[in-house]
């Protein structure tokens, strides 16, 4: 029994700290299987549940426990415009195998580089109002690719607390110092500018054009003119920006009127543009130098010529049919306003993202389970992917959404409340 409560309570952050006294190198997967397999046995693993569907707001999912496949409702999806099941977009894929086959058969520089690679390039420089972008196997590897290239030893990486783990990785790939001022808070950050000023190397700030786990947006405007006043250079990651914010959905330069000022605008395809891989929009002659010294894309292969035109299809529906992203602000504005009458915590957000803070790990797990056995598929995000005390499901708003499925989680949210103690927002909580 002891055992057992034990392993209730055991989180990701514990079997990192057993790693380290291990007898050989594999010793601390075993304590870790036998964790896994309590979560899965107490139906508090909700990862890698088993799609047989695309993913749209209603999906076919297998049941982790009886095989059985069923409709439940898609919360836990980043395809925000639902652009990764459109006619348009998997016309252009099938089409493109037709003509090119599957693979690129090699990376950009040899014989990787295609037709389709160049036109996908130039609508990217057009959606962030950049004079060149080029285009990465994966989001990821962009942001890795990016600050291993340009910053070494003797630079500074100034980065927001919430940055997410890939620019912390290029960061440390780098080998640069990495300093952090506090999430979206502009004294913070003017402190940091002026503390670094005056010593040796560059300095990139890197902020978030919308924060992956809170949703809110980062205010460029204010964080641009700072850097421009301090010397800085200014890097911009639109992983859940694209698509979303903007006008016209471009994305954070469009929102903020800044086309062509943020001296790098890095984007994934892996969210409102339905697909896989990663792109970075800026002048010419930081692409140009990109090209030849990212490791990330000098020696990985190209993507496929079926992702690029599916990629580039997607970008022209950006341009061309407004109404998806009409669609999903309606969706944003009903879920957020609902939420909030019902006094759920769901911090700052100011886009597609929801955080419904639970604050508590076990809790946030019940939950889960309890929404995926009444056919709501959410995301748990428990500590330490967040700081403790703010674990929480992670729902994400699409525009497939109907009112219809959004009332039903609304309401299964609210039962959820009832079963647990996971309280209202409070004056203590807000804080
Ligand atoms: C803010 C942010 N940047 C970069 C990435 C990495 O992108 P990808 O998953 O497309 O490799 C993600 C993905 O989760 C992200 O949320």
């Amino acid at each position: 029994m002891k055992g057992e409560n034990d392993l209730l309570h055991k989180t990701l952050a514990d079997f990192l700290k057993e790693r380290r006294p291990a007898p050989d190198l594999f010793a601390h997967c075993d304590a870790f299987s036998q964790a896994l397999d309590f979560q899965y046995a107490i139906g508090h693993h909700m990862y890698r549940r088993v799609l047989h569907s695309a993913n749209s707001n209603r999906v076919w999912v297998e049941d982790q426990k009886t095989g059985k496949v069923r409709e439940m409702i898609m919360m836990g999806s980043n395809s925000y415009l639902g652009l990764n099941n459109h006619p348009r977009v998997k016309k252009a894929a099938m089409e493109a195998i037709e003509k090119y086959g599957t693979g690129a058969g090699s990376p950009p520089h040899f014989s990787g580089y295609y037709d389709l690679h160049r036109e996908l390039e130039s609508n990217l420089a057009k959606l962030k109002g950049a004079e060149e972008a080029m285009i990465f196997s994966s989001g990821y590897a962009t942001n890795v690719g990016i600050l291993s290239c340009f910053l070494g030893p003797k630079d500074t990486v100034i980065l927001d607390k919430l940055a997410h783990a890939s620019i912390i990785d290029g960061a440390r790939l780098a080998g640069c110092r990495i300093v952090t001022f506090r999430h979206n808070d502009m004294n913070s950050l003017e402190r940091v500018l002026k503390e670094t000023k005056n010593q040796d190397g560059d300095r990139l700030v890197v902020v978030e054009g919308v924060y992956s786990m809170d949703g809110d947006i980062a205010p460029l405007k204010d964080i641009h003119f700072l850097v421009r006043k301090y010397g800085a250079k200014l890097m911009i990651d639109e992983a859940h920006a694209t698509g979303v914010i903007g006008d016209t959905g471009k994305g954070s330069p469009e929102h903020f009127h800044l086309e062509g000022e943020i001296d790098l605008v890095m984007g994934t395809f892996s969210k409102a543009l339905g697909g896989v891989g990663g792109f970075v929009a800026a002048k010419k002659k930081v692409i140009r130098y990109l090209r030849y010294y990212s490791r990330a894309y000098f020696f990985a292969a190209s993507q496929t010529p079926m992702q690029v035109a599916a990629h580039n299809e997607a970008v022209k529906i950006i341009f061309e049919e407004r109404h998806w992203h009409a669609k999903l602000w309606e969706n944003i504005r009903f879920f957020h306003s609902e939420l909030r009458k019902r006094g759920f915590d769901i911090e700052n957000t100011q886009t597609a993202i929801t955080p419904i803070v639970i604050g508590d790990t076990l809790i946030t797990k019940e939950v889960t389970k309890f929404m995926d056995e009444q056919g709501v598929f959410v995301n748990p995000v428990p500590y330490p992917a967040v700081p403790r005390k703010k674990d929480r499901l992670r729902l994400s708003v699409s525009a497939l959404h109907t009112k219809e499925d959004l009332q039903k989680v609304l309401d299964l949210l609210e039962e959820a409340r009832n079963r647990f103690p996971f309280g209202k927002k409070t004056e203590a909580t807000a804080i």
